[in-house]
């Protein structure tokens, strides 16, 4: 990447179907700001309009026939696009990025839930991140049937949520072999817990990240 050592911090969300990403996300947000700290909230797929138009790609239900090969080269395009115009710019002027998804989702999803060769998704990876990773990665993590059950309250289903349990369990399952495989980098959050419990989880994933001697330092 053009600048090796940016100013801003790169905090990534990850989890499945229904982990109450977006609503901790929006509180992560908050303490920031309280702290004095800018930033800027982003989404993957997504983030940039052409990105934005991607994801509407990959997202949309009528696209029966998409291979897993060219989803996988989509979410890439997609990051490519986003890293460039938003995420790095923003990190380079000082700017913390909060990102609901990253290419963690690509091997859970892509990589558990299709069964795409890790070694494949890490060629894309390196590719358009040449060694760019977040600074910390919190994992929402909570049983597959609770939070299909919670993201079938929300209305029609996208590509990926209407995929099956078992499908759910291959990512869940994925995403916790990275937080295993990256213990410095991932903070894993129990989200089967109510809403203000999983606050104070974050709360102390917050002064761990907001301290000077945090151990991402
Ligand atoms: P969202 O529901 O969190 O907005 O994310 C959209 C969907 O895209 C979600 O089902 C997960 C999926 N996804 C992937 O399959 N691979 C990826 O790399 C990313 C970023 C998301």
């Amino acid at each position: 990447m053009a600048d090796k050592t940016p100013a801003g911090r790169f905090i990534t969300l990850e989890g499945g179907e229904g982990a109450g990403k977006s609503t901790n996300l929006e509180y992560i947000r908050t303490q920031l700001e309280s702290a004095g700290i800018p930033v800027v909230v982003t989404r993957e797929p997504g983030g940039t309009q052409l990105s934005e138009q991607i994801r509407k790609l990959l997202l949309d239900t009528g696209n029966t026939e998409m291979s897993s090969d060219a989803e996988l080269l989509l979410m890439f395009a997609a990051r490519a696009q986003h890293l460039k115009q938003f995420i790095l710019p923003a990190l380079q002027q000082g700017t913390w990025v909060l990102c609901d998804r990253f290419t963690d989702a690509t091997y859970a999803y892509q990589g558990g839930g299709r069964g795409i060769d890790n070694e494949r998704i890490a060629i894309l990876e390196e590719w358009v991140q040449q060694g760019f990773q977040p600074d910390i990665t919190i994992l929402f993590d909570l049983p597959v049937e609770v939070g299909l059950d919670r993201a079938s309250n929300r209305g029609q289903l996208d590509r990926f949520e209407q995929e099956q349990q078992l499908f759910f369990e291959r990512v869940r399952a994925a995403y916790l072999a990275r937080a295993e495989q990256q213990p410095q980098r991932f903070r894993i959050i129990d989200a089967d817990q109510p809403l203000d419990n999983v606050q104070s989880q974050l709360d102390g994933v917050m002064t761990q990240l907001l301290s000077k001697t945090g151990s991402i330092e």
